[in-house]
């Protein structure tokens, strides 16, 4: 199985292994938990899971849109295993697999507080009304839950 370490992560034993169907109820518990979402609707494809030993701990998803772009979704990790570098780990991981996929955009959505962490991580706020318009009408770019978030953009 591929999986991704840097090495203070190895020396936690840290992993990022691909998602499928069987952790749908980790996820879904991650995302309520964080309290970013009620879970995800359709398939598990193209999610991302950090592992300790068997334990998942943080969990990341990306799809695809329109052309060239991808969104990074659902970036979660669990409370007491933040602020040693999983959060980061799972941002140049999912990163790395859209640039393999001839992704030229990266986008997200996300509360103010969070916007500083992902500047230093070379997303910069965009507003809504100047998105490229394959990004425009991107359901969590125009969900009501979501108008109180800003969209962050990064040319990779
Ligand atoms: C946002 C979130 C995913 C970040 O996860 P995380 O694992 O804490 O992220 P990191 O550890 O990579 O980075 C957090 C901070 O800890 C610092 N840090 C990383 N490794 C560290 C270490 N070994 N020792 C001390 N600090 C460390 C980082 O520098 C970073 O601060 P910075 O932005 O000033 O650089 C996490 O807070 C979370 O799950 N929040 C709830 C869900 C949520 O809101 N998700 C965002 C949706 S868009």
């Amino acid at each position: 199985m591929r999986y991704f370490c840097f090495r203070e992560l190895a020396e936690m034993k840290i992993k990022i292994v691909k998602a499928d169907e069987r952790h749908r109820k980790d996820i879904n518990r991650l995302i309520r938990e964080a309290n970013i979402g009620d879970g995800i609707e359709g398939p598990v494809k193209n999610f991302w899971l950090a592992k300790l030993d068997d334990k998942i701990v943080g969990c990341a998803g990306l799809n695809f849109v329109g052309n060239k772009s991808a969104i990074f979704t659902h970036l979660v990790v669990e409370r007491e295993y933040r602020h040693r570098g999983i959060g980061s780990a799972l941002i140049v991981y999912r990163k790395r697999i859209a640039k393999e996929h001839d992704t030229d955009t990266l986008a997200l959505i996300t509360m103010y507080y969070h916007f500083n962490f992902y500047k230093r991580r070379g997303f910069k706020v965009v507003k809504r009304a100047d998105l490229p318009n394959h990004l425009k009408n991107y359901w969590m770019f125009t969900a009501e839950r979501y108008k109180k978030c800003a969209v962050l953009l990064q040319s990779i």
